[in-house]
Formats: C-alpha cells, structure tokens, sequence
C-alpha cells in the first residue's frame, strides 16, 4: 500500500503546487462535480446521460448479475448514488448511504420514485439492520489500513449469514507500473503543460491533491480476511480510465487511432475496474 496523490490543472489563478487533503463529505462533493441542485435531475436520460461512464457500466453489469432482485443491498459511501439508481430502476431494493445525504437526494426521488437514503459513517458504526448485500464502489481508496480494517469489521457485522460484499475501492492496483504513472508520469506532464501555459503569459495553477491510498489486489483481500470476511472472484476490466488521467496520452488516444493499441498496453497493466465479491465467512 502507498500514498495516492493526484496532479491537476485549472485555467485561472497563479497558484503552484497548493496541496489539498480529501477529508470531508464537502471535499468529495466538489471534486465529483457536485451534489447540490442542477439540471441533469431534471429526468432518468440527463442524468444517466451525464454520470454514465465507462466503468460505471462494467460495475452495473457484472453487480445486476450477481445481486438478487428481491435481497436487500445496502450501498456504502453512496454519493449521487449513479450506480445505485440503475439497480433501483430494474426493481433492486437499494438502499443508500453516506456520511450525509446529499441534496440531490430530494430531487432525484421525484425522478427515480421513493428509496432511502441513510446517514452513515461506515468507520464509525455498523447499522442495527442486517443486508444481503454490501456494494462499496470509490470509497476505500481514501482508507489507510487502520480505517480499511475497521471498514471490514464493520460491513461484516451489516451484512446476514451468507451476505456479500461487492467492493471496489477505487482506482488501480499498486503496482510498479500503476507507482511510475501516477507518481512520476503525470506530475511531470503537468509540470511541463504549467511551464508551457506559464510562458505564453496565460493564467494557469498546479494543484496536488492527497487522494488517498493505492493497494495490492493480494492486501485488500488479506485484511478483508482478518476481519471475517472470504474472498470469492475478482472482476478485472476497463484498461483505458487511468489513460485518460493524462492530457497528452488521452488526446492521442482520440485523434490517432492506431496510438490507442500501444497505449493500452499500459493500460492493461492499470485496470481501473477491479471489483471484489466477498461473502461473509
Ligand atoms: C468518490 S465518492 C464515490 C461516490 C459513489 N460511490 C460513486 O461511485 O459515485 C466517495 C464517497 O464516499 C463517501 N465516504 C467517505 N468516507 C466515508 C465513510 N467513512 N463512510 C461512508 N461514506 C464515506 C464520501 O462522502 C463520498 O460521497
């Protein structure tokens, strides 16, 4: 396991290498867009028009194959609640949660119809009820060990005999190749696109963002087992996400089709997709 930071440009202001640590509810709101009013709750097309990513996708699949329809799921650290409002508009009994709810609830239940929404710290408490299902997707990243052990215990003690647990906890494996790209490669293709920028007098700032962790695939499943919790499968999938973290390899990858082959032979080392079933052991 090792630090996961994040480089990111934004056209305005000075400022170079101002550093952010992603903690609250807030943090994660501003970074995802946001949760508060906009026009894509207007209906079910605009917003799925909108949130419907690739990797997002991969998770409905293989999660409306693997959840019965009529078990109760619990979704953990929900957000707007992208992947869960697809499972509950083919009947899936979802129900959502995180360390607020969010203002989109609201306007989102008049769009998708009646489903609840929880407050839950999952590394604080467990809730009274017991579900048949855990799905956890871009939460954990932010988890060091000691949080990632709570979280197991804890989703262990939410979940009925038998229960499983979907988790991805966001992001590629550790990995050498994942430790070049992310830690190395990016900062410097930011730092020469802030020169370039810079030098043509334009306005441009460098952020650093302390995004989480990254763990191996071999980890997540170990401390998931000290906490009660038995490996199942892993469903490995979408090579190109981590690709598009990079202005320069992205563009090539749009406007020069044949760029794409080689670089998703990096890409292949980087799945972004990596959801883990577990079942309650
Ligand atoms: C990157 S967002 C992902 C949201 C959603 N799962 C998705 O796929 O779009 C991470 C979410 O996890 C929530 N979160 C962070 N720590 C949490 C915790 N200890 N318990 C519950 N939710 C948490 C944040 O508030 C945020 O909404």
């Amino acid at each position: 396991m090792r630090e996961w930071t994040q480089f990111k440009l934004k056209k305005n202001g000075s400022e170079r290498f101002k550093e952010f640590k992603i903690k609250t509810f807030e943090d994660h709101e501003k970074l995802l867009g946001s949760y508060k009013y906009s026009n894509y709750f207007l209906s079910k097309k605009n917003f799925f028009k909108r949130y419907l990513s690739n990797h997002r996708k991969i998770w409905n699949r293989i999660l409306q194959k693997k959840i019965n329809k009529n078990h109760q799921t619990l979704s953990v650290g929900s957000g707007l609640g992208i992947n869960e409002l697809l499972l509950i508009k083919k009947n899936f009994k979802v129900d959502c949660s995180d360390l607020k709810i969010p203002d989109s609830y609201k306007f989102l239940r008049k769009i998708f119809g009646k489903y609840k929404y929880k407050k839950l710290d999952i590394l604080k408490k467990n809730l009274n009820k017991k579900y048949h299902n855990i799905i956890c997707l871009s939460v954990a990243y932010t988890f060091n060990k000691k949080k990632m052990n709570i979280f197991f215990k804890n989703v262990n003690k939410s979940l009925k005999k038998d229960g499983k647990l979907y988790l991805d906890i966001g992001g590629s494996s550790d990995t050498f190749s994942s430790l070049i790209y992310d830690k190395y490669y990016l900062r410097v293709e930011s730092e020469i696109i802030f020169l370039i920028y810079r030098l043509l007098n334009n306005k441009i700032s460098f952020y650093k963002y302390i995004w989480g962790f990254k763990y191996k695939n071999s980890e997540i499943i170990s401390i998931a087992e000290n906490n009660g919790l038995k490996y199942q499968e892993i469903y490995i999938d979408d090579y190109e996400n981590e690709l598009n973290r990079s202005k320069i390899i992205s563009t090539m990858i749009k406007y020069l089709p044949f760029a794409k082959y080689l670089f998703y032979l990096i890409g292949f080392k980087m799945p972004y997709v990596r959801l883990f079933e577990f079942v309650k052991a």
